[in-house]
């Protein structure tokens, strides 16, 4: 059988996180390159990418993640138009990791979370067999987006780490989940800081001490902290889950593959 992986592509990696709507080209087009090779190699991708610049700051600027509101937002848009305005946006993102894909003569298949997931969080409901029906060689892509939830909340900000995590658990076969982040090699002791040597965790297992960072200003998802938290959901489920930099070409065709790469495997007991 072929071997089946699920990946992500941060939002830190692929755009500028500060800069309103800024991809991040060159990483995005060394990541489809280096994909080529995990596909090159008979593995089936799921990808699956964050939003960065491309939907937190708006997302939190119109309180997308905690649902409707009747409080005053200060803005030019109604909560409404923001859902859609981040939809856009994150399309508009895809876009770009399309080109990049179709660049390299991968075949891929979009799937916009607002058009198959309802609810979020881990527990969200989705046609998963959307992903089943694929057939061998595609890589289908999907993301983190604003989704519709039950009343009165109407809507919500799903991470791609939720994402992740449930793919792993509805399509069984998956043997490798890889978490490319930009600017750590992985998960650190403590939060990095200017001038600081960092101190990798290589092996993190659920009691492992650590201390993340969480750029709560910037992030309405969940940071470190979340991709951790589903990483170990994902590791009860036999799948190998590396957190890795993305920035450092080659580490990501290498965790893709299962070779040996610098970055965090986390363990569980
Ligand atoms: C967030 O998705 C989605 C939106 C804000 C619309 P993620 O949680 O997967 O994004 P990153 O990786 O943190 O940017």
């Amino acid at each position: 059988m072929r071997e089946r992986v699920v990946v992500k592509w941060g939002g830190g990696l692929i755009t500028e996180k500060a800069e309103l709507k800024t991809a991040n080209h060159s990483v995005i087009d060394r990541l489809a390159a280096e994909l080529t090779e995990v596909v090159n190699n008979g593995i089936d991708v799921v990808l699956v990418h964050g939003a960065g610049s491309f939907g937190h700051l708006k997302a939190k600027q119109y309180r997308l993640a905690e649902g409707r509101t009747e409080e005053e937002i200060e803005g030019p848009m109604t909560q409404d138009e923001a859902v859609t305005a981040v939809r856009n946006d994150m399309i508009e993102l895809n876009d770009h990791i399309m080109a990049a894909l179709t660049a390299q003569e991968i075949s891929a298949v979009r799937l916009p979370p607002h058009d198959w997931v309802h609810g979020t969080g881990l527990d969200f409901e989705a046609k998963f067999d959307l992903f089943n029906s694929a057939p061998s060689g595609i890589v289908m892509v999907t993301f983190g987006d604003v989704v519709s939830r039950d009343a009165p909340f109407d809507f919500g900000i799903l991470s791609g780490d939720d994402l992740v995590a449930r793919l792993v658990q509805e399509l069984h076969d998956v043997k490798r989940l890889v978490f490319a982040m930009g600017g750590v090699d992985g998960v650190l002791r403590h939060a990095p800081k200017e001038g600081e040597a960092q101190e990798l965790i290589e092996r993190l297992n659920p009691d492992t001490n650590y201390t993340g960072e969480h750029a709560t200003e910037m992030d309405v998802t969940g940071g470190i902290g979340l991709k951790v938290k589903r990483g170990f959901d994902a590791a009860k489920h036999e799948c190998d889950v590396m957190l890795i930099n993305g920035e450092v070409p080659g580490r990501f065709t290498s965790a893709c593959l299962g070779h040996e790469v610098i970055g965090t495997r986390l363990t569980v007991p």
